[in-house]
C-alpha cells in the first residue's frame, strides 16, 4: 500500500470509531488560534486553507463569519463528519481529500490564510516536509498569512499512535526562508480531553511582497 494510502486509513478509522471530545487534540475554543488572526486586520474577508481541518470547530467559527474556506484533510471520514455537522452551509466550503505533502494537483483559489494545528508535525520525512511548505509557499497570496500551531520542543514525543517532529519558530522560520516575516508567536499548554497537558507553539507569519 502506497504511503498516503497508509496515512489515510489510520486517520479514517480514528475518526470512525472515536467521539469528537475523546480525540487527545479536540479543542472546544480554538481561541489561541483567535488569537492569532485578530491581528490581521479586516481578516474576516478573507480565503483561508485549512491544511488538516479534522473535525476542529474553526471551521464552523470561521464560517459565522462569512469567511471563504478551502477544506482539506488526508481523511475522508473526518470531512464527511464536517459536511454532516455543517448541513446547508457545507456547501459554501470547497473541500479536498489530499495528503498535504504532496502536490496540490487541483485548482483552487489563491489562499489568503493558512491555517495548520497539529498537522505538519505529523510529518517526519524530509521530503514530505518540504513538499508541505512548497505547497503553502506555491498556492499562498504575495501578502498571505501563515499559522502555525504545533507541539513544541518540549511537547509529547507521540500522538494519535504516531510519531512527531516537534518544532520551534526557528525552525518554522527557517523553513518558510526569508520572504516570510514572522508577526507573533507563544507557548502554549493545552490541556486535552485526557486532562493531559501537550505543549504547543504558536506563530503567525506574512509573507513579504518582493
Ligand atoms: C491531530 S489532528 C488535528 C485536526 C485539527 N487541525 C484540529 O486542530 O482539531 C491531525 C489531522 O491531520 C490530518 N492529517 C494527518 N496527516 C495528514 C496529511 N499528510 N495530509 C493531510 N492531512 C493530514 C488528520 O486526518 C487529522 O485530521
Amino acid at each position: 500500500m502506497d504511503k498516503s494510502k497508509s496515512i489515510r486509513k489510520h486517520w479514517d478509522s480514528i475518526f470512525s470509531k472515536t467521539e469528537d471530545l475523546m480525540m487527545g487534540w479536540y479543542e472546544q475554543d480554538p481561541k489561541e488560534t483567535f488569537r492569532l488572526l485578530n491581528q490581521i486586520q479586516h481578516w474576516q474577508d478573507s480565503t483561508f486553507f485549512i491544511s488538516g481541518a479534522g473535525t476542529s470547530v474553526l471551521v464552523d467559527e470561521l464560517l459565522i463569519k462569512k469567511t471563504k474556506l478551502i477544506l482539506n484533510d488526508i481523511s475522508n471520514e473526518a470531512l464527511a463528519t464536517v459536511k454532516q455537522r455543517l448541513g446547508k452551509q457545507a456547501k459554501e466550503i470547497i473541500y479536498l481529500c489530499q495528503d498535504i505533502s504532496k502536490p496540490i494537483e487541483t485548482t483552487i483559489p489563491t489562499i489568503d490564510i493558512w491555517i495548520d494545528r497539529a498537522v505538519l508535525h505529523f510529518l517526519i520525512e524530509e521530503k514530505n516536509i518540504q513538499g508541505y511548505f512548497d505547497n503553502l509557499k506555491t498556492h499562498l497570496a504575495p501578502e498571505g498569512y501563515a499559522l502555525f500551531a504545533e507541539f513544541s520542543q518540549i511537547g509529547a514525543k507521540k500522538c494519535a499512535n504516531l510519531p512527531v517532529h516537534r518544532y520551534s519558530i526557528e525552525e518554522l522560520s527557517g523553513r518558510l526562508g526569508a520572504s516570510f516575516k514572522l508577526l507573533s508567536s507563544f507557548d502554549h499548554t493545552f490541556i486535552n480531553p485526557h486532562n493531559e497537558e501537550r505543549a504547543y507553539i504558536y506563530a503567525l507569519f506574512q509573507q513579504l511582497e518582493d
